[in-house]
């Protein structure tokens, strides 16, 4: 056995480079997702028949299939048969985007549903109409369950992002990749990229748990 970290040392700025497009995917992705989980959402509590069908079945394809396929399908696939234009980083975002928006469907859909029974049927029973009780009574007490998963996503996203390494964006994964290319080790560059994954993740673990916090104490 032999490690060498004395070679990766040059390397160590370059891997560190990558948390930028880590972050930028990352973080673009969840807050469009959650532009488009919230929508897809509202479709699922409505009563629409066609755009309710449409959301249901969204969702199911999206956690259905591999994250990597749809990458594929959206960077490589597509652009084949329709002939567009897409850079690596749009179709980065654009995929974690549409699959996190099914993820956080779900999550949205699932707090609004959690809040108790008792409190949709004395907002009723007061007469409150529908929209008030939404925007004054159930969502403010459905963001409780909502805000704490949002951020376990957008762990979940961090770590999915070294996906993004497939279609050649200089991510950590993919800088770690290069160097491992450049000097034919392996260990040391997967090391130093397991590490930076690791300390963002607790860094959000910490905030979702300080969030936890606050929002049960205001019960
Ligand atoms: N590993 C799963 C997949 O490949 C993760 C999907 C993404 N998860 C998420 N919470 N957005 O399908």
């Amino acid at each position: 056995m032999s490690l060498d970290f004395a070679q990766i040392v040059p390397y160590i700025p370059f891997i560190v480079n990558g948390i930028k497009v880590t972050l930028q995917v990352t973080l673009l992705s969840v807050v469009f997702g959650f532009i488009w989980g919230s929508l897809l959402a509202l479709i699922k509590i409505s009563n629409i028949r066609l755009l309710k069908g449409f959301a249901v079945a969204y969702t199911s394809v999206f956690r259905g299939t591999p994250l990597i396929l749809q990458l594929t399908f959206v960077y490589f696939a597509t652009p084949q048969i329709t002939g567009y234009n897409i850079s690596a980083f749009e179709a980065a975002v654009l995929t974690f985007t549409l699959n996190s928006g099914a993820y956080i469907s779900e999550t949205i859909r699932g707090g609004i549903m959690a809040v108790d029974k008792g409190q949709w049927e004395a907002a009723k029973a007061l007469g409150v109409p529908y929209r008030k009780m939404m925007t004054d009574i159930i969502l403010p007490q459905a963001v409780k369950n909502i805000l704490p998963a949002l951020v376990n996503e957008t762990i979940a996203l961090l770590k999915e992002s070294a996906l993004v390494s497939t279609i050649g964006l200089a991510d950590i994964m993919q800088n770690a990749n290069i160097v491992k290319g450049t000097i034919f080790r392996y260990f040391e560059p997967y090391l130093l990229a397991g590490l930076l994954y690791y300390v963002m993740v607790m860094l959000l673990t910490w905030v979702a748990r300080v969030l936890e916090r606050r929002m049960r104490r205001s019960d």
